[in-house]
């Protein structure tokens, strides 16, 4: 029997995910202790697990590398691979929204030019062009986004907003509501197919340890 591997992404959802997979029957202790390890191995289930930067998740399940990953929904919006997306895991809650001072609430509409700064370009773009049916000026940050409304680089920013804790530490507001998030169960589509008894075995089980599936 050849080994399944799972991409974990690292950071906030690895230990809710490392629960579940547990919950499931999987073997993770080995996940649990602190180290550097990046791949783990359960030789009595003949699963591996790997320890990926949550924006790659999908990129090793599209290539085959892994044949299941567990990620949230904004890296897969902001990824657009072609992935089978099997479960909301429904950790990881949050929302992707528009954000800034609270000046601009209600007049974002009739700005004529208004940069954003955000992570997440492609959800950004998509938003403005296909909701707002706005042309804006996106500009790329990798991290403290909160950080660019509050120098003059940008009006404002489209990020993840979970308790809101950011945002009201930096004096800035949600403006708008993109969508929901959380996290998601996906698989590669011809793993799908090689390994489908023991990747639905698997879902089935998580299935049953969620609320509302
Ligand atoms: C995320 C996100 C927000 C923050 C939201 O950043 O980009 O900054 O969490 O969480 P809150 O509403 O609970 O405050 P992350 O911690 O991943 O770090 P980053 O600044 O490097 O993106």
């Amino acid at each position: 029997m050849r080994y399944i591997t799972i991409a974990l992404a690292k950071g906030r959802l690895a230990e809710l995910t490392v629960d579940l997979l547990e919950q499931a029957g999987l073997e993770v202790d080995e996940l649990r202790q602190k180290s550097r390890k990046l791949i783990f191995t359960d030789e009595k289930n003949k699963f591996k697990f790997i320890l990926v930067k949550a924006s790659d998740v999908p990129t090793y399940v599209e290539y085959g590398a892994a044949d299941i990953g567990v990620v949230g929904r904004d890296t897969l919006l902001e990824d657009g691979k072609d992935l089978y997306e099997m479960i909301d895991l429904g950790f990881g809650a949050c929302k992707m929204a528009v954000a800034g001072p609270a000046e601009l609430s209600g007049k974002l509409d009739g700005m004529s030019h208004i940069r954003v700064a955000s992570k997440y370009v492609n959800i950004a773009k998509n938003y403005y062009q296909f909701e707002k049916k706005q042309s804006v000026e996106i500009i790329k940050l990798n991290g403290s986004v909160e950080l660019a409304p509050l120098v003059g680089l940008s009006e404002v920013i489209v990020d993840i907003v979970e308790s809101g804790k950011t945002l009201k530490e930096n004096g800035l507001v949600v403006l708008e509501e993109i969508c929901d998030l959380s996290a998601r169960f996906v698989v590669n589509r011809v793993s799908m197919k090689m390994e489908r008894e023991r990747i639905l075995d698997l879902v089935d089980k998580i299935k049953k340890l969620l609320p509302n599936q």
